[in-house]
């Protein structure tokens, strides 16, 4: 689920940051602005989601659940 959810999310980033390029390019700065602020949270996903997946190797999923109740 993790692997599936990261792929999903490297897609919205790749998304976002071609939006925020056409969007400098036609000097669309409101937009441009907005898709940095959704990057961002983005960016916080994927974060997440790496985190996640750092500890489930460091502590094995069934344990990794436990923490997640
Ligand atoms: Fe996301």
């Amino acid at each position: 689920m993790l692997v599936n959810d990261l792929a999903h999310e490297m897609v919205a980033v790749k998304g976002y940051n071609a939006g925020i390029e056409l969007a400098g390019k036609v000097a669309d700065f409101a937009t441009r602005e907005l898709l940095e602020k959704i990057l961002k949270d983005e960016d916080g996903h994927v974060d997440g989601i790496e985190e996640m997946q750092d500890q489930i190797g460091h502590m094995t999923l069934p344990l990794f659940l436990t923490t997640q109740l």
